[in-house]
């Protein structure tokens, strides 16, 4: 069957429609076009020599083979628990709200598989509430631990305490047969526990960092337990793939995209807001502000020069959020490019019920679909924000499924690795995040961390002059 393509339409930031003050003239595309081929050129290199390993995880069909065969050893859990931050959760929650109903963990009947609880923080309010629920559903839930470093602390810590837990509740039996540890094949705290206890594991791949590691063990077994189909996401992203290799500036999404987007920032626009008109789709912006923001704000060029370059993601969810931003959308600075993110069938609809005698001005909205209201309110926000000359461009799904978020989630992946070329800055390493990890260990009392500790004490040294 013909697959749906997603579509990048990138027509209002054209200087046809927004004017050559704010608009992409052909003169400036040429010369986007010619800054952009090589460098797609270099990407594809990179590829070759195995630079960006992310690149092959769409053909990768022994992990999904074995992701199904555990996913349905699993069938008979009733509560599906992710623990991991950053690239190891994002993923998870961006597929789960992406592919299953909005109702999924509350209503049985709309579920294909346990209910599905990932933890990103380490919040003792939110984790207690989640704890004195679960306590008496321990043999029926996973808990998937997926660090590749193994050594975060918010991860570590939540599994220690979820140990001891399954420990005191289930023996150490119930430990081996309800936890499974996605990690490094080798290396790291993870690994070490993980061997040692004989946990069930999968691999986080070598040379893929956790905000690109989504198509791999670390996003696919929730989704896969939980009813989604990931031979399609993963074939989603393969003909992604042979749309992005191609040289031609003009007919590779990836290379637009990254063009705008670094057109734009150098025009004073560093803000890029990602803003879906599905609610589907909304955590899918927040995985983006991850890839974005880690991978392209960086501090030195790759020849170790100071450039403190890096757009600002900022996720957005329409239309609540025309209630919310978009008076400073509109009147506020012009310093935002705008990426909508539109569906156009949303796979059902809602016909709005009939108008009361009360009130005849709400005549216009009985019997419409809320499709039609939904992305209606899109293009509304899209022509008032031309008006003001504000730049957008729009991802158009004909639907939301397996396939065509796969085709997204890899769009934006190589979005990304042509952005970090233009800003020529290293777009796979994370070193500020680094720093912050290390200072918890020394705040938390690791012992190799005692220096760092006394350099960061007078931060935790409330002045209370200064509290008011
Ligand atoms: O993208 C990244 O590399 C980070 O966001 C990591 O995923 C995050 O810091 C968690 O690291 P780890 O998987 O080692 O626990």
């Amino acid at each position: 069957m013909e697959q749906s393509q997603i579509k990048l339409y990138y027509k209002n930031v054209t200087a046809e429609v927004l004017g050559a003050e704010q608009g992409i003239t052909k003169q400036q595309f040429d010369e986007l076009a010619r800054k952009i081929t090589p460098l797609i050129v270099e990407l594809n290199n990179a590829r070759k020599q195995g630079k960006t390993q992310y690149r092959d995880l769409p053909y990768n069909t022994e992990t999904a083979a074995k992701i199904k065969k555990l996913a349905s050893e699993l069938a008979g859990c009733e509560n599906f628990v992710v623990l991991g931050i950053g690239g190891s959760a994002l993923g998870n929650i961006a597929l789960q709200t992406a592919l299953n109903p909005y109702m999924y963990n509350t209503d049985p009947d709309q579920r294909r598989g346990p209910r599905l609880f990932v933890f990103d923080n380490v919040d003792p309010a939110q984790l207690r509430s989640f704890l004195d629920w679960i306590g008496d559903k321990l043999d029926k839930t996973i808990f998937n631990i997926i660090s590749k470093s193994g050594r975060t602390a918010e991860t570590a810590s939540q599994f220690l305490t979820i140990h001891q837990l399954l420990t005191e509740k289930l023996g150490p039996a119930g430990c081996k047969t309800n936890i499974i540890a996605t990690t490094d094949a080798s290396g790291g705290t993870l690994r070490k526990i993980t061997d040692d206890a004989g946990f069930r594991s999968l691999e986080v791949p070598d040379g893929v960092g956790g905000r690109f590691s989504v198509l791999s063990n670390v996003g696919l077994l929730s989704a896969a337990v939980c009813g989604i189909d990931i031979d399609a996401l993963l074939a989603g992203a393969a003909d992604m793939d042979k749309r992005l290799g191609v040289e031609d500036f003009f007919a590779n999404p990836a290379a637009i995209n990254a063009a705008v987007n670094w057109h734009y920032y150098n025009r004073d626009k560093k803000i890029s807001v990602m803003m879906s008109y599905c609610y589907g789709l909304k955590d899918l912006a927040d995985w983006y502000r991850q890839l974005w923001a880690e991978s392209l704000g960086k501090a030195k060029d790759v020849n170790g020069n100071e450039v403190f370059v890096g757009p600002t993601p900022v996720k957005a969810l329409g239309t609540t959020d025309q209630h919310s931003q978009v008076q400073l959308y509109r009147e506020g600075p012009n310093d935002k490019l705008f990426t909508f993110l539109q569906v156009n069938d949303f796979g059902t609809d809602i016909e709005i019920g009939p108008a009361l005698e009360a009130a005849p001005e709400l005549e216009y909205l009985a019997g419409q679909k809320m499709s039609k209201l939904i992305n209606s309110e899109k293009f509304a926000t899209e022509y008032a924000l031309l008006k003001s000359g504000r730049p957008s461009m729009t991802i158009v799904f004909d639907q939301v499924k397996a396939h065509t978020v796969g085709q997204f989630i890899y769009l934006f992946e190589v979005t990304t690795s042509l952005a970090g070329l233009l800003f020529n800055i290293n777009t796979y390493d994370q070193p500020a995040v680094e720093l912050g990890k290390e200072a918890t260990f020394a705040l938390m009392g690791k012992s190799e961390y005692a220096d760092l500790y006394k350099e960061i004490e007078p931060v935790t040294d409330i002045d209370t002059d200064f509290l008011i």
